[in-house]
């Protein structure tokens, strides 16, 4: 029986080092390095962690060649068919899907945490009237530590239990009143006969002094849109959170972190840069220009809501999201341009050399900007949507980081390329 290691050799000393070969259920084999720098002396180098498995996890895998999701081995697409996102939240936090006793357990407890500390409402009037939604949520998330320290021993798994059931259930309430702040509306508070998406949409757009219903097609979009955003392995985002989480930091402040990593525009931040892109592109007659320029190495330019780190193949998210688009626009009977470039542009791009041979395919943030529009979602809050799909995904990947029997604090290490040691010069001798 061959030996399940790889043997790396130092070619200048001839020193070798056996390094084991660990293989999962699915998905490509690593190599455990873990004893390198004792056994060698010396780092592996990966900028962007390309190569580079940071951690063994249960939850999400990726098979980026064949274009498949799954949660927890369910694939995406029979979730967006079947269940919802809350089912999601309980199959994703606890590993498996619930009984309907269980799954009524978890939504009711859900409904019930999803007021806010009345003091936490002080903070959204510290914020300009016209800051980005997003740097609302990386503040207020950060301070729900400050307001919910009764439940913060990380050590103790009721505790990780509550912080996480109220982080999904509070982060709907935060990203609406960042949305009623920006444009002086009244807050408007959480309403338990209403399901999860359809509350967020009742504190978005209802107001106190008139009765509104909320769409039922544009709930269940927008469920879905949540559904297809809860997990995706090990994003930069949800490394965020696992970096800082390993820290012992309390989950409120690791998930803050989150945010801050999932505003840009490489990431979540996508979402909204589509929507901006195709109305700079503005007419299906323009599109080959903008292909030029995405072509052109020295233009910053990039075909926003294409590409995508581990997919070489079309995302099954992007997929179910353009099959919804053709749905919810006809269903709420909107008509949006927008849509029609996206769909030239798609079908341009993949007949398009640079983008054949680089497998860009279009990402999940491709066609949800398109479907947010048409539920009367400002582009800002695109992200901020993004944040409350994604709030399940990093806190079952944080409980799953400080139970493991690996954990350690996350510390990459470098290769140093500065100034050799060198001494001091005081400032009159310089
Ligand atoms: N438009 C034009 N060219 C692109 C694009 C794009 N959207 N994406 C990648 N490329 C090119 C790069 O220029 C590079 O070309 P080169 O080999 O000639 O230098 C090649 O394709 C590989 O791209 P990298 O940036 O090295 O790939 P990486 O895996 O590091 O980046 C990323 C992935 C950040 C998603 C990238 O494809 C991108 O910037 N896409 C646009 C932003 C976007 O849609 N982000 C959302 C991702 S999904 C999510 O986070 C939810």
């Amino acid at each position: 029986m061959p030996k399940d290691t790889v043997t790396l050799t130092d070619n200048s000393t001839g020193k070798s080092v056996e390094l084991p070969i660990r293989r999962g259920t699915h998905g490509p084999a690593v190599v455990d390095i873990g004893n390198l720098y004792k056994d060698l002396g010396m780092f592996t180098y990966d900028p962007g962690f390309v190569a580079t498995a940071s951690c063994r996890s249960t939850i999400t895998y990726i098979d980026g060649e064949k274009g498949v999701l799954l949660y927890r081995g369910y694939p995406i697409e029979q979730l967006a068919e079947g269940s919802n996102h809350l089912e999601v939240c309980y199959l994703l936090w606890y590993g498996r899907l619930p009984s309907k006793a269980e799954y009524d357990s978890f939504v009711d407890t859900i409904t019930h945490h999803t007021m806010i500390h009345e003091g936490l409402k002080d903070f959204y009037s510290g914020f300009h009237r016209g800051a980005h939604p997003m740097a609302v949520m990386v503040g207020v998330v950060g301070a729900l530590s400050a307001f919910y320290h009764d439940f913060l021993d990380i050590n103790d798994p009721m505790h990780r239990e509550v912080s996480a059931q109220r982080l999904i259930a509070k982060m709907p309430t935060i990203a609406a009143w960042a949305h009623r702040y920006s444009r002086g509306q009244p807050f408007i508070y959480p309403q338990n006969h209403l399901g999860y998406a359809e509350n967020f949409l009742n504190m978005m757009f209802s107001f106190p002094s008139e009765p509104y219903t909320v769409n039922p097609v544009a709930a269940r979009a927008l469920d879905l849109i949540l559904l297809l955003h809860a997990d995706h392995e090990q994003n930069a985002s949800t490394s965020t959170v696992r970096l800082a989480g390993s820290s012992d930091a309390n989950p409120f402040a690791a998930v803050s972190a989150g945010v801050g990593a999932l505003w840009g525009p490489l990431h979540g931040g996508a979402s909204e840069s589509v929507v901006n892109m195709l109305k700079t592109i503005g007419s299906v007659a323009n599109i080959p220009k903008f292909i030029e320029r995405a072509h052109d190495p020295k233009d910053t330019f990039r075909l926003m809501g294409f590409g995508h780190r581990v997919y070489k193949h079309y995302d099954p998210r992007a997929a179910i999201m353009r099959r919804t688009c053709y749905d919810v626009l006809k269903a709420l009977n909107v008509s949006d341009p927008l849509f029609e470039i996206a769909l030239k542009l798609e079908e341009i791009a993949l007949k398009d050399d640079y983008f054949v041979q680089r497998k860009l395919y279009p990402n999940v943030d491709f066609y949800s900007g398109i479907i947010l529009r048409a539920l009367g979602i400002p582009t800002s809050m695109f992200t901020v949507i993004f944040t409350i799909g994604r709030t399940v995904g990093w806190v079952s990947q944080w409980n799953e980081m400080l139970t493991s029997d690996e954990r350690k604090i996350g510390r990459p290490r470098q290769l140093y390329v500065g100034a050799p040691q060198r001494d001091y010069v005081p400032l009159e001798k310089r």
